[in-house]
């Protein structure tokens, strides 16, 4: 994908170039080099310098899941994250999910289970449904272990029984297809043979 994106910081004024360090990182699929400062956290670099807004800021403390993004394969909460940490990361955020103009099937479990109603826990709720079903890979995962692969993430709106429903509806369109068993070919009965086979001893009797 693309080239190397370079991002300078938004606020030079407040950076000071001695601090500065270098990362590289692939986000969505496209490789971006920035200087940072070491006290930056992801979750800033990604929406202040990159301008990826749906990447949320909630508590700011490890509590909420808004800031959820999915960083070599695992949800993490980008507040708790320093940008210098995710140097040489595959970073996934709620902007890599829908392809080609088109909602990724964690998308469109939401909208069709109305899994979410303010929207702002949304975001950090699918990027951790990502990591989740990217490594389940099952079509019909249990309710414990969706509500437990979501206990990091709180919705103040919705009751989470939306949010588990779009969760299922995701599981399936992402693997049924996939884990439906295979129909074995009909067997066809061997033609009858012209004559039928005598039973008995047909060599003389001893
Ligand atoms: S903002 Fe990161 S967990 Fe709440
Ligand atoms: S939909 Fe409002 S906080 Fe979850």
């Amino acid at each position: 994908m693309g080239g190397i994106y370079s991002h300078t910081p938004t606020r030079p004024d407040l950076q000071s170039e001695e601090t500065m360090e270098k990362i590289h990182l692939i986000i969505n699929g496209t490789e971006y080099a920035a200087e940072v400062e070491p006290r930056l956290l992801l979750v800033h670099f990604l929406r202040d310098q990159l301008g990826m807004t749906g990447t949320h800021v909630g508590c700011d403390t490890t509590s909420c899941g808004v800031c959820t993004v999915v960083l070599n394969g695992k949800a993490v909460k980008s507040c708790t994250m320093f940008a210098v940490q995710a140097d040489g990361a595959r970073v996934i955020t709620v902007e890599g999910l829908a392809q080609d103009g088109k909602l990724h099937a964690i998308q469109e479990g939401f909208h069709e289970e109305h899994g979410l109603q303010c929207g702002f826990c949304t975001p950090g709720m699918q990027m951790t449904t990502y990591a989740f079903l990217t490594k389940n890979k099952d079509a019909n995962p249990s309710e414990e272990d969706i509500r437990w692969a979501i206990s990091g993430n709180l919705c103040r709106c919705t009751g989470y029984v939306n949010i588990v429903n779009a969760v299922k509806y995701a599981a399936k369109k992402m693997y049924a297809a996939e884990q439906a068993p295979v129909e074995k070919p009909a067997v066809t009965p061997p033609e009858p043979t012209a004559e039928p086979v005598r039973a008995g001893n047909g060599g003389g009797g001893q």
